[in-house]
């Protein structure tokens, strides 16, 4: 059986790791097996060369540009395409439309180029769904230097919520016209894909996203289950989870 493969996409602040979370946590519920990763990271390489690319340390667009796709390639062959292969959902905290925004429309590097270094390092790995949570950067950085939430893999090899203080912020620094841009990428991406992605106002309150989030998801895994009625499904409270006050807040 083939999985699902979601992937949450937007600027800095834009609530994609609490909402990853928050969509871990209900399919557990459901016993319904899943991986949570995220990009870059979820695997030895990735993680060492996350924490290069959030940091301040010298570095080229080009260069950042092979960093993300190696931590991708890295991700996509040992976690990822296994457990699609095994049937499980696959939710990624940003995946290659990140590329695309960031490196293409806020860097200015080769749009081609950035495409078929996506396809490379992503082989057969693309999401079914993906969910643009759009944000002014404005809200967005405020609430992403705010709030620092991201998570990290545990000792179970699972992953936890974590303060994201700790990580650099070589992207978050950067002026509102990147920022601007790399929406701007996210929505073009968006437009042109509508049949495969969804965009969700992440201004909204958590719990609200969250609704929007899993009624997308239920369509998709659960087709034949009925609509629950109005009244009946109220929305999951916010757990406030192993790391009190943090899990809720995540960028
Ligand atoms: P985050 O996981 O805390 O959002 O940090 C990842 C940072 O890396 C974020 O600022 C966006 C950036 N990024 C890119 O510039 N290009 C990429 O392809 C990916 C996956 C992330």
């Amino acid at each position: 059986m083939a999985g699902l493969f979601i992937a949450f996409e937007g600027g800095e602040g834009a609530g994609k790791t609490t909402q990853s979370l928050l969509l871990a946590e209900r399919l557990a519920e459901r016993q319904t097996p899943h991986l949570l990763v995220r990009e870059p990271g979820g695997t030895e390489l990735g993680e060492y060369l996350r924490e290069y690319l959030k940091s301040e340390r010298p570095l080229s667009p080009e260069a950042e540009l092979l960093l993300f796709e190696a931590a991708r390639t890295e991700l996509v062959t040992s976690q990822i395409l296994p457990a699609l292969a095994a049937g499980q959902v696959v939710i990624a905290d940003r995946f290659f439309g990140s590329t695309i925004a960031y490196q293409g429309y806020g860097r200015g590097l080769d749009l081609q180029v950035i495409e078929s270094l996506n396809r490379f390092a992503a082989g057969p790995a693309a999401p079914d769904l993906t969910i643009l949570l759009d944000l002014s950067p404005e809200a967005g950085i405020r609430r992403a230097m705010s709030f620092q939430t991201s998570f990290s893999p545990d000792a179970s090899g699972g992953l936890a919520p974590m303060q994201r203080n700790a990580e650099g912020t070589r992207f978050e620094d950067l002026d509102l016209e990147f920022h601007n841009k790399a929406r701007e990428g996210f929505r073009a991406q968006a437009e042109a894909h509508h049949d495969k992605w969804v965009v969700i106002d992440a201004l909204g309150p958590i719990e609200s996203v969250q609704e929007e989030v899993w009624k997308l998801t239920r369509e998709r895994l659960y087709p034949d289950e009925a609509e629950p009625a109005a009244t009946a499904e109220s929305p999951t409270p916010v757990n406030p989870g192993p790391q009190g006050e943090l899990w809720p807040q995540a960028t």
